[in-house]
């Protein structure tokens, strides 16, 4: 029998994430929307799509949630995306409150689920779903590490101009512009990043990568949509295949990384039972000292929020 993915938010962000789910051809998907209509016309599309792409999966669109019920992984993309001008944390009212209901809903569905959270501020969205679900912090993930690690490993692959697929890179921390590319566990090919790249080009690469999300936001008005969804599904995949995969994730640390009680980005080993493990990545000082400005920032947003 197919899994059983629930995609909330038929947006840019959701609607990506649920079609790269279906091509994968494990998992039946349940798309919901607030929006009368929109759900249901995308699910449509998809179905049609599939004859030319060739899946098998049936994706349903919906604006209620009992069609989401006994969903094995829930991914959680309800809420405003950025505009111009806007941080991330900009979001964090009127998101808690989107966040905070539907996870309401679904939980109430699907008991066992695995909840991938995507919408932002990412890290405080985390602890709304948290929160509210009760669910161990093994089932409440957040997806941003591994959209974070894409940008940098882009960046890394045209400055090198060798393939991005010989890339090895992990951003950590929050997902805001103190987030923490970890330049020294970056390799291509095996080698060492900063033994092909001169520090100075590392550290525009390094910025560019903090910036990466208000870059697409100014060309495009509105937030990045083809690397995040792909990015969720990442996720969705290692849960739904048990793949043990070594991935930037958002999760709760209790002391892990000098950070305690904080959602915050850190390499997992996701597999079936969600979060299995926290991997420990070998830090210099001066990337710790980033690691602590960068919670620092993610524990103001939290501050501020009335589920935690
Ligand atoms: P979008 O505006 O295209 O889609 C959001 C959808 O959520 C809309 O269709 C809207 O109708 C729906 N929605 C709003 N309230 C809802 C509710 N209560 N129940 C069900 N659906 C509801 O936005 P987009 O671009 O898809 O972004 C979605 C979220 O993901 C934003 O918060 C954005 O900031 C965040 N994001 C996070 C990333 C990350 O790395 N964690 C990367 C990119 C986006
Ligand atoms: C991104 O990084 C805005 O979080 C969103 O693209």
């Amino acid at each position: 029998m197919r899994k059983k993915v629930t995609v909330v938010g038929a947006g840019n962000v959701g609607a990506t994430c649920a079609q790269e789910i279906a091509r994968r051809d494990y998992a039946d998907v349940v798309l919901v929307d607030i929006v009368p209509n929109f759900p249901q016309g995308k699910a449509l599309d998809m179905n049609q799509a599939a004859a030319v792409l060739g899946y098998e999966p049936n994706i349903v669109g919906t604006n209620g949630y009992e069609e989401t019920k006994g969903s094995d992984v829930v991914v959680i993309t309800a809420g405003r995306p950025r505009s111009p001008g806007m941080s991330r944390d900009d979001l964090v009212q009127t998101n808690e409150a989107i966040v905070a209901s539907v996870t309401k809903e679904v939980v109430k569905r699907s008991p066992k689920a695995i909840i991938v959270v995507v919408s932002n501020p990412l890290d405080a969205m985390c602890h709304v779903a948290k929160a509210v679900s009760k669910f161990p912090k093994e089932r409440v993930i957040g997806m941003a590490g591994i959209l974070d690690t894409a940008r940098f490993s882009a960046f890394i692959a045209w400055e090198t101009g060798m393939s991005i697929k010989d890339v090895t890179a992990m951003v950590l921390g929050g997902h805001g512009d103190q987030m923490v590319p970890v330049v020294s566990a970056t390799t291509v090919g095996g080698v060492p990043l900063e033994q092909l790249v001169a520090r100075g080009r590392i550290a525009k690469m390094v910025e560019r990568t903090r910036k990466g999300g208000g870059e697409i936001v100014n060309l495009l008005k509105t937030s990045a949509w083809y690397a995040p969804g792909a990015a969720a599904a990442q996720m969705v995949d290692a849960i739904c295949l048990d793949e043990k995969r070594v991935l930037p994730c958002t999760v709760l640390l209790e002391g892990e990384y000098g950070v305690n009680g904080l959602y915050f980005g850190a390499p997992v080993k996701l597999g079936a039972a969600g979060v299995e493990e926290i991997v420990k990545l070998k830090l210099t000082a001066g990337e710790k000292a980033q690691l602590r400005n960068s919670a620092a920032a993610v524990r103001d947003v939290v501050g501020v929020l009335t589920h935690k």
